[in-house]
């Protein structure tokens, strides 16, 4: 467990798999039931995560090369931790987080090339033992996924960021780097179907949630 008290979920996957719907209708579920709930995502969640958000989403750290944006990630990641994660634990909070470390090792260690030993090491200090009690993979066919990113970008006027911009075969890649995640560590991590409808996603997770939760008392 991450913390005596607490509980910390976080929510992966690829470009429009629907996790910030997922997060919003998690979080007013337990709130009706009582719970404390802390909404956050990644990069960012704290000041100095938000700071690096954008050099990272921009693009500006892209030249620099995936050593460079996974150490700023990591930066981010341990700033958020420290600030955000850890005391609303310690508080007893439930932490709802859309992505986490899980991204890195998909997008900076699977698509970026990345070693893996060199990922977990920077995972080991970002994280200082504060790991996910449970992560819940939200699985779209790519191709789905961005095309419904697509759409919610041109909703908002906004251009796709560093990372959406890349080709189908690399989010191809990175779908199949969380669902290896899951096949290794299937206590932590849920694989949910995205393409099923919202309310029978969002039973599914509630269901999950709240089980963990039952647990932790
Ligand atoms: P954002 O628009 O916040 O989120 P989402 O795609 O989840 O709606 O974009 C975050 C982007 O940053 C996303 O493309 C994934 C990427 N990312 C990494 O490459 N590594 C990481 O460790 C994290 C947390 C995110």
């Amino acid at each position: 467990m991450a913390s005596d008290r607490g509980l910390f979920v976080t929510f992966e996957g690829g470009e429009g798999a629907g996790k910030s719907t997922q997060i919003r209708r998690l979080a007013a579920s337990l709130e009706r039931a009582g719970e404390t709930v802390v909404v956050t995502r990644e990069p960012g969640g704290s000041p100095g995560a938000e700071a690096v958000r954008h050099v990272l989403l921009s693009g500006a750290a892209e030249p620099f090369g995936t050593r460079m944006e996974a150490i700023l990630f990591a930066a981010a990641r341990n700033d958020h931790v420290e600030e955000v994660i850890r005391p609303a634990l310690e508080r007893g909070d439930i932490v709802l987080c859309d992505r986490f470390a899980d991204s890195s090792r998909v997008y900076q260690g699977v698509t970026g090339n990345l070693p893996s030993a060199f990922i977990e090491l920077l995972q080991h200090v970002a994280i200082n033992g504060v790991n996910p009690d449970c992560t819940l993979i939200l699985d779209i066919p790519a191709e789905v996924g961005l095309a419904r990113a697509r759409k919610r970008g041109s909703d908002l006027a906004a251009a796709p960021d560093r990372f959406e911009k890349e080709k189908l075969e690399t989010h191809e890649k990175r779908r199949e780097g969380f669902l290896d995640i899951a096949a290794r560590e299937p206590d932590r991590c849920h694989v949910i179907d995205a393409l099923d409808a919202e309310n029978v996603i969002a039973a599914q997770i509630e269901r999950i949630v709240l089980s963990q939760i039952a647990a932790r008392a």
